[in-house]
């Protein structure tokens, strides 16, 4: 049935004529954000009154298909897996928060993850950082080498090291930064030029700093890559994952694995996410409050040995955080003087506003043991070299009252 301002067929023909145009633009072009500042830009991106009913808020188009008036004959749109109004206007988003020119969504980071590492063929080989999220370590070592692809681990935060591992192979750097769970900064502009000079990509996982803090694609990054599951969804009611490039061939390859292999999220969690983007910046200015709060009272506790948090003075990345970033976050991790693992559990157990659960970049707080949840996939031996000891607590600092997270803390701590 015709919606009421319908009631005539051709002027029908000509809204859904101008609605595909609308959205075509809206994939290929910036909206009026370009240039403007971040809380602008957070609020705006992406966003255009629904052409059909004005609505401020972008629709769920909660569909699998679209009619086509004759074989091939279609408005732009022709099955959700490879398009979605929805998904196209998050994507548009994507790409102006991380002033990208192209945002690819996806039904996961891993997923994200998965789609850049099948750019590659047998033989290539990837530099990746020895100290990075769990899941990103599993798929490349349990899922992508048995395909032929070399994954060569190395201590990013120390570029010499990468520069001493590129070979004429190298067709892929990855890096994480900060780190998850150790904080550990890289200079990206530094990766970039190394990249470039190999003729290798350089991909950013930019989950832990979200495009609030830090742009990778500014500083010479070919491709930046969110877990939107964190700080981009930012209320814990989403798995999402997102890829943002400049480069329209790449941007192409991308996009064939994307709907060629078929990870792509749903209408619903395209909305949610941005929906969520709407507000990062207000969030993360918080997070970055609390978060300086907490590191600096954990490290003043009697009982922690140790605070890794980048925006300490003698944290070793701190200059370079400093300068690639706006501000340090409220993602740490700590130890205790007592380096047992039945301390850290008792602290683990103890506190009632963070809650113990995977997962980060929520408005709640949240604590972790990495060593048995998100980093449980790294062989035990590999995770002690790197520093990341089986006592080691992870945090990510929420939005709520410092006061009541410093006196949940105390009371956990003892
Ligand atoms: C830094 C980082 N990258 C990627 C991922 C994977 O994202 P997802 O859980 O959305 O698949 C995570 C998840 O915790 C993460 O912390």
């Amino acid at each position: 049935m015709l919606p009421v301002y319908f009631k005539n067929k051709n002027a029908c023909n000509g809204f859904l004529h101008n609605f595909a145009t609308y959205f075509k633009t809206m994939s290929t072009e910036k909206n009026n954000t370009a240039g403007k500042k971040l809380a602008t830009k957070f609020i705006h991106a992406g966003a255009e009154p629904d052409p059909s009913t004005g609505a401020i808020m972008t629709p769920i188009y909660q569909t699998s298909t679209y009619v086509q008036s004759a074989p091939g004959k279609n408005k732009g749109f022709e099955y959700a897996r490879s398009q979605n109004p929805t998904r196209q206007a998050l994507e548009n988003a994507l790409a102006i928060i991380e002033n990208g020119k192209y945002g690819l969504a996806f039904s996961s980071g891993v997923a994200a993850t998965d789609a850049v590492i099948k750019l590659l063929n047998p033989g290539d080989e990837v530099i990746a950082p020895v100290d990075m999220y769990g899941g990103t370590y599993r798929m490349f070592s349990k899922i992508f080498q048995k395909f032929g692809i070399k994954f060569i681990y190395v201590d990013t935060a120390d570029t010499k090291n990468i520069e001493s591992v590129v070979t004429s192979k190298t067709k892929l750097i990855w890096i994480e930064t900060p780190t998850n769970p150790l904080m550990n900064i890289t200079d990206i502009a530094v990766v970039a030029a190394i990249s470039k000079r190999a003729g290798a990509l350089l991909c950013v996982d930019n989950t832990f700093a979200s495009p609030y803090l830090q742009n990778p694609l500014d500083l010479g990054a070919d491709i930046v890559m969110h877990s939107s599951t964190k700080y981009l969804g930012g209320h814990s009611d989403v798995i999402q994952g997102a890829l943002v490039m400049n480069d329209q061939g790449l941007r192409e390859q991308l996009y064939f694995i994307q709907k060629s292999c078929g990870a792509v999220p749903g209408p619903m969690d395209c909305f949610l996410v941005i929906r969520g983007i709407k507000t990062l910046h207000v969030r993360m200015k918080q997070h970055c409050e609390n978060g300086n709060i907490i590191a600096n009272y954990l490290r003043n506790h009697p009982k922690v040995e140790k605070v890794y948090w980048c925006g300490f003075r003698d944290h070793p990345g701190y200059d370079t955080a400093k300068r690639q970033m706006r501000d340090f976050g409220g993602m740490m991790s700590f130890t205790l003087k007592d380096n047992s693992i039945e301390a850290a559990m008792k602290v683990l157990s103890s506190t009632h506003l963070f809650s113990l659960a995977e997962s980060l970049g929520g408005v709640e707080s949240l604590i972790n043991h990495p060593a048995s949840m998100t980093h449980a996939s790294i062989p035990r031996e590999e995770r002690i070299k790197n520093g990341l000891s089986d006592s080691l607590i992870r945090l990510s600092v929420g939005i709520e009252d410092a006061e009541d997270l410093i006196e949940d803390l105390a009371m956990a701590i003892g």
